[in-house]
């Protein structure tokens, strides 16, 4: 007999912790050095290096979109977990596949897992961490048993290709995990967030026409307001304050010293960046994950592909602490805590190529 029936109410027991256990990653083949940029805009190497950290980046095919590279990423997630089922499907994207419907639906079915929940999360280069957000929401609710969170962007769909201060900095790809209820003191279980967004500057990053706002008209709409466009300097400032605050804020929520921190998985936007709120936070710079060297910035996909990457191409000890934080357009921001999971099977590197890193 249970306890509500003998006239007590129930005793409440703890939410499940989300808890990572399938990772993978996933880039086009297509190898876009920064001589190739060179040959067609007025830059070269050593100032994208300099300025960015950057060496190289992929880009889709024509007729390539971005449930493409999900549905890759999200595959090698689900082989890693070794179980190819899930109850939700995310996909964090400032580039869908359509304007409507969204794209996780499509990836759903691809993957074969069609009668899952399936929805977009749009908050630019903040998007995965809010889908981890909401998918730990929905485990701990009890809404779901095990979420896939892909993050997939092709900056390159809407970046104009003659905008030497963006086209050197953005690349495509996918980076996806699966989450599943489970215990708070497992390898991979997540710890608490820290989500923020300021839209008074929503003009900072943007792509001004195409939405209700502003539909696209033959002929009236320029080419800029089609493009993707940001105000580079203001960005980075922003990037560095509002990136170390949030990860200071998550690691007093997770009563973390920043000592404790094994890897720090940052959004990779441009490497000075990363540098400069790792020595905000008084971390080494070599825990520090500087995944864009190879790949740029890869907007939603980059915290996931920097974590395939790493657990594909170097033994982590299952249980490390690992800090992950975020900021993109909206503007947004966010991190998180969790532990380095311990998977069931190795994750691919998410390419197979030259690593152009010097
Ligand atoms: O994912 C969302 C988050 N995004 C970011 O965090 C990006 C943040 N911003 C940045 O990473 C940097 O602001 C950029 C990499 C975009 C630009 O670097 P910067 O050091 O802020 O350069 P700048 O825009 O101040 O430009 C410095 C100079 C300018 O020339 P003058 O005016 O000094 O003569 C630019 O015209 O560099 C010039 N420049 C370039 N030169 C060669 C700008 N882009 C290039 C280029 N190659 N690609």
């Amino acid at each position: 007999m249970s306890s509500a029936v003998a006239g007590r109410p129930p005793v409440p027991s703890a939410p499940p912790a989300a808890v990572l256990c399938g990772l993978g990653g996933w880039l086009p083949p297509r190898l876009v050095t920064n001589d190739d940029l060179a040959e067609r805009l007025d830059t070269d190497d050593t100032w994208i290096r300099t300025r960015t950290g950057i060496g190289s980046r992929h880009t889709i095919e024509p007729g390539q979109a971005t449930s493409d590279l999900a549905v890759e990423a999200g595959r090698r997630a689900l082989d890693s977990s070794g179980d190819s089922s899930v109850d939700a499907v995310v996909v964090a994207t400032t580039t869908p596949d359509r304007t409507c419907p969204a794209t996780a639906p499509l990836v759903a079915a691809r993957l074969g897992l069609a009668g899952a929940a399936a929805f977009d999360v749009a908050a630019v280069c903040t998007g995965f961490v809010y889908g981890l957000a909401t998918a730990a929401g929905l485990i701990a609710a009890g809404t779901a048993r095990r979420v896939l969170v892909t993050g997939a962007d092709t900056y390159s769909t809407i970046v104009d290709p003659a905008d030497r201060a963006n086209a050197i900095i953005f690349g495509d790809g996918a980076g996806a995990v699966v989450l599943r209820a489970g215990h708070p003191d497992e390898p991979g279980a997540l710890g608490p967030f820290d989500l923020g967004s300021d839209g008074a500057h929503e003009d900072m990053i943007m792509v001004a026409a195409g939405g209700s706002r502003s539909r696209p008209e033959p002929g009236r709409t320029s080419r800029a307001d089609l493009h993707f466009a940001m105000r580079g300097k203001e960005v980075y400032r922003n990037a560095v304050t509002r990136m170390a605050e949030s990860a200071r804020t998550v690691l007093d929520r997770a009563g973390w010293k920043p000592a404790d921190v094994d890897l720090f998985a940052p959004h990779q936007a441009n490497l000075r960046i990363l540098h400069s709120v790792a020595d905000d936070l008084e971390l080494p710079r070599e825990r520090c994950l500087t995944h864009l060297r190879s790949v740029g910035n890869t907007g939603a996909a980059s915290i996931p592909l920097a974590l395939a990457d790493t657990a594909a191409r170097t033994p982590v000890e299952p249980g490390s602490r690992l800090l992950l934080t975020a900021f993109g357009g909206g503007l947004t921001w966010g991190s998180c805590v969790l532990t380095w999971p311990a998977l069931s099977a190795p994750v691919p590197p998410p390419y197979q190529g030259e690593d152009t890193t010097p």
